[in-house]
């Protein structure tokens, strides 16, 4: 056994990831997701990661894993948290490991992984209490206290519960406050509270002379900054970048709070002054994202939280293209969405202070769906009495009631349309029936040929070399398939004289598979433990491999015996490159489809 060390850079102790597991069962997590059904000893579901009309998506309560049988996601109920949550490993423990209240006793390396985190939160923690002491100084903090009360109207309670601050127009008063506390220079650049000068290696603050939002996640860790001018210069807002505590396209401004009253609605915002407005009138629901679009992972995490959003942006263009984009990402993970119209004000900030709560409270009894909204694009971009125009119009809004999937909501959307048309709804609906079919068509079709694909193994992105040598390959899958079933093989294996090495093995991914199987060295694996060095789309692939074999009888040491020697012989022929490999497959797939 040659390769052993050096592949794990991670793992949690064996005892406290059990833990986990066992106080997080597959089947409660996953229904907080999915509704499941029973179905003889399993449950079945929607799958929550494509989409889908009839359940594929199957609970195994027996060994806590899942796999769809649609999408071949699988895993165990660590994986699931991971494309769920859409987090790194390590992340999705820590989530499990919070959802049960255990707390996480790791590894030597992986303490590593967690100091640097906590480090980073730590330093944030001590940068957002000396901002806030800076703003608080009239010594400093005059002109930006004046600024947020008198320019933006804020009371101190706001600024204080949004722990807003100051950075002094200074190149070091931070650096040298956090060198006191005994971080390093190098620590707080790896934070982004300082850079590091290119000339001369010395350290400086990154904010200065800006308002400082801290951005606070759901647990109440300080783990980003994003900074204001008070003038217009630019840039108008500076942000901290991507740490080990910080990912921008997975965080909501304001989550902390909104946490706790959004369970039936969300207000969703672009800007952090938008939120504290809205916080100070009483909508405690609202979050912002910090500045980027709205992404996926944003729609995820707010799945967790609430049940519908209202898109609440800013009335010019860029406020009403990012609705748009928002109402695809939002309806794609299963979320509500509506839209609030900001009228006679550019943002909620400002339509808040002209109109107030009450104000305020109007406009959100009088949201639009996403229907409305777009019809309404629609009708405002064309005049409806020049018959040219009209035609454009009709058909753009016959192409968004095509896009709705419900088929009775299909209908009464027609009936409105020929209303605002005088057209009849008959042939509306006629029309967007056929055009709603075409794009099912067009859509099987795509899955049809990514499932060709991936079966010949031409776009086969988890093994990549499968295609240069599919026996082999194929061979190799059965042999890790068999190993995860029973993991005490390799030790009886080696008992017999047979080594087994990753050098053996053939495609990438298999050498991948086996080193790491072997640096557990005696001591039992599963896809979980595995899990710690592997990629969503590698542990659906291994749980994968483990059904096929479950299903059949043999699944001997004597068969593995076998199964092994012949694929070292197929590795030792394999001369075939891979580009005739493709170019075989290929001329066989049209002869196929020939026939
Ligand atoms: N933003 C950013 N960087 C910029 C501009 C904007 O990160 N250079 C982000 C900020 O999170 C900001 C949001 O985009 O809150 C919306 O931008 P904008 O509407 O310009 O800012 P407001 O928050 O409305 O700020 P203000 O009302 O103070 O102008
Ligand atoms: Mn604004």
């Amino acid at each position: 056994m040659q390769v052993r060390k050096g592949c794990i850079t991670l793992r949690i102790s064996q005892q406290t990831l059990n833990e986990i597991k066992f106080r997080n069962s597959i089947e409660d997590v996953v229904s907080g997701y999915v509704q499941l059904k029973r179905s003889a000893s399993n449950l079945v579901g929607l799958c929550p990661f494509h989409s889908e009309k009839t359940p594929s998506f199957t609970v195994f309560p027996a060994d806590g894993s899942f796999y769809c049988f649609g999408c071949g996601a699988g895993g165990d109920v660590i994986a699931f948290v991971r494309r769920a949550e859409s987090l790194d490993y390590p992340s999705a423990v820590e989530f499990l490991a919070r959802r049960a209240g255990i707390s996480i006793v790791t590894d030597e390396s992986d303490k590593e992984m967690y100091a640097r985190r906590s480090s980073v939160l730590k330093m944030n923690l001590e940068a957002a209490r000396f901002f806030n002491s800076c703003l608080f100084d009239p010594k400093y903090g005059k002109e930006a206290m004046e600024y947020l009360c008198v320019k933006r109207g804020l009371s101190t309670s706001l600024i204080k519960h949004f722990g807003l601050g100051f950075a002094p127009d200074n190149y070091g008063m931070l650096t040298r406050h956090m060198s006191s506390l005994g971080y390093k220079d190098y620590e707080l650049s790896s934070a982004f509270l300082c850079g590091i000068s290119k000339k001369n290696g010395a350290p400086y603050d990154y904010f200065r002379n800006r308002i400082i939002f801290p951005i606070i996640d759901p647990s109440g860790q300080v783990v980003a900054f994003g900074g204001r001018v008070m003038d217009d210069s630019l840039p108008k807002y500076l942000n901290t970048s991507d740490t080990p505590a910080f990912r921008k396209s997975r965080t909501l401004f304001a989550l902390n709070y909104a946490k706790d009253s959004c369970a039936e609605q969300m207000i969703l915002c672009e800007g952090y002054m938008d939120v504290i407005a809205l916080h100070g009138a009483g909508f405690s629901n609202a979050v912002a994202t910090l500045g980027t679009a709205i992404t996926k992972e944003h729609a995820r995490l707010m799945k967790r939280y609430t049940k519908s959003v209202v898109i609440c942006y800013d009335s010019d263009d860029a406020g009403q293209k990012a609705a748009d984009k928002a109402f695809g990402v939002l309806g794609e993970v299963g979320l509500e969405a509506r839209i609030l119209k900001v009228t006679s004000a550019k943002d909620p900030d400002e339509y808040i202070k002209k109109f107030g709560r009450d104000g305020f409270s109007r406009l959100l009894k009088n949201t639009e769906s996403e229907f409305q909204f777009r019809l309404g694009k629609i009708l405002s971009k064309y005049d409806i009495a020049n018959t040219d125009q009209r035609l454009k119009a009709l058909d753009e809004a016959i192409g968004v009631i095509a896009g709705v999937q419900s088929a009775a909501a299909r209908e009464i959307y027609s009936r409105i349309v020929s209303e605002k048309f005088s057209v009849s709804a008959e042939n509306i609906a006629k029309d967007a029936e056929k055009r709603f079919a075409m794009s099912e068509r067009q859509k099987n079709a795509i899955e049809k040929e990514r499932l060709l694909l991936s079966a010949t193994g031409i776009s086969d992105r988890v093994n990549a070399d499968y295609v240069k040598n599919p026996r082999a390959a194929s061979s190799e899958e059965k042999i890790i398939g068999i190993l995860l079933l029973h993991p005490e093989y390799i030790e009886q294996m080696e008992k017999k004289g047979i080594a087994f090495s990753s050098d053996d093995f053939f495609t990438s991914f298999s050498k991948k598979i086996v080193a790491l199987m072997l640096s557990f060295e005696g001591r039992p694996f599963d896809i979980s433990s595995l899990g710690t060095e592997l990629s969503v789309e590698e542990t659906d692939r291994l749980t994968k491999l483990k059904m096929d074999r479950e299903k059949l009888t043999d699944n001997s040491l004597q068969l593995l015996t076998e199964i092994y020697g012949k694929m070292v012989e197929d590795v030792r022929r394999s001369e075939m490159t891979a580009d005739e490999i493709i170019k075989k497959k290929r001329e066989k797939r049209k002869s196929d489809r020939h026939r």
